[in-house]
């Protein structure tokens, strides 16, 4: 069996070519650097000829909404014209657990490109996933602040991108669901607990402030908002496997961080010092 991966040369689409060919798939990687734009739709036709299967893992060069936006409409339009061309019996999309609930235009677009995919006649399965571990660690080096890194008190349940990969193979080789499937990690944490603990991790001594107003990624989530709903998948790899997997080990052991809840504002926009709360052993 022929499968299309778009975005094969990506954290998740790597993974999945190689889970696929575990699978005894026959795989065609698509990317720019595969000669395949998905954005101007050159190379596509020649590409999908025979597939039976077409995998879309590809992601925006951008986050901001417009860009964002423009990437997947255009992206996700050629891919299911070219599937649909070729009569492909199954397309799989990778999209975000709780994008509907999320008002950033990252999600929005992401929203859009799953109705595109529902209102195509081309079978389909969307493979929704929590945020990565990647992804909070970006948040916890992106989320500057003067006196300490904010962070909403969220719950989340973020996942390996191997068990996203796992998910989508699984799925690509299973029947069309019509619908949304979910994969989220297997522990529940705190996002400030979390982002406190990469922050030890990497001996990064900045406080996180625990702030019900801080976005992530661009949304300000609601305590719920990034958890799956209740018959989701769960992958195997937990916060501390995924430390220790990393090529960049880190010392977690003995590590320290500290968090305080942010002050109501004053008038200068000054928080006062000394608020914190009593320090964490994070490991
Ligand atoms: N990050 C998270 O926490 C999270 C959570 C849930 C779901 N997701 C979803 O997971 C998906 C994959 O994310 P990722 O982190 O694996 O992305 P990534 O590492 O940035 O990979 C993106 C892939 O898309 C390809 N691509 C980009 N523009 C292209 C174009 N014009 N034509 C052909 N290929 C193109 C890239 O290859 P070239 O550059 O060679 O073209 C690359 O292979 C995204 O759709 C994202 O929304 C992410």
């Amino acid at each position: 069996m022929r499968v299309v991966v778009a975005g094969a040369t990506g954290r998740i689409g790597s993974r999945t070519v190689v889970r696929l060919r575990d699978h005894g798939l026959e795989v065609v990687p698509v990317s720019r650097a595969e000669g395949v734009d998905v954005t101007t739709g050159k190379g596509l036709p020649e590409a999908l000829r025979g597939a039976e299967l077409v995998v879309d893992v590809t992601d925006a060069p951008s986050r901001r909404g417009r860009a964002s936006g423009a990437f997947f409409g255009t992206a996700t339009r050629n891919l299911l014209d070219a599937a649909d061309s070729a009569r492909v019996e199954h397309y799989v999309v990778l999209s975000v657990v709780g994008t509907e609930r999320l008002s950033a235009g990252y999600f929005r677009a992401k929203l859009l490109q799953e109705e595109q995919v529902r209102r195509s006649p081309v079978p389909h399965s969307i493979v929704r996933a929590t945020p990565f571990f990647e992804t909070v660690e970006t948040v916890s080096r992106s989320v500057a602040h003067p006196d300490g890194v904010h962070v909403a008190p969220v719950r989340v349940r973020p996942v390996s991108t191997d068990d996203v990969a796992a998910a989508v193979a699984r799925g690509a080789v299973g029947m069309p669901v019509f619908g949304p499937v979910e994969i989220a990690g297997p522990e529940e944490h705190r996002l400030d607990d979390l982002v406190g603990k990469m922050l030890a991790a990497r001996g990064d001594m900045r406080e996180v402030v625990v702030d019900a107003q801080a976005p992530f990624l661009g949304a300000v989530p609601g305590e719920w908002t990034l958890l799956p709903v209740a018959n989701a998948r769960l992958g195997h790899t937990t916060f501390a496997q995924w430390l220790g997997d990393r090529d960049d080990p880190l010392p977690v052991r003995g590590s320290r961080w500290v968090k305080r809840h942010r002050q109501s504002p004053d008038p200068e926009g000054i928080w006062p010092a000394g608020t914190g709360d009593a320090g964490r052993r994070s490991a």
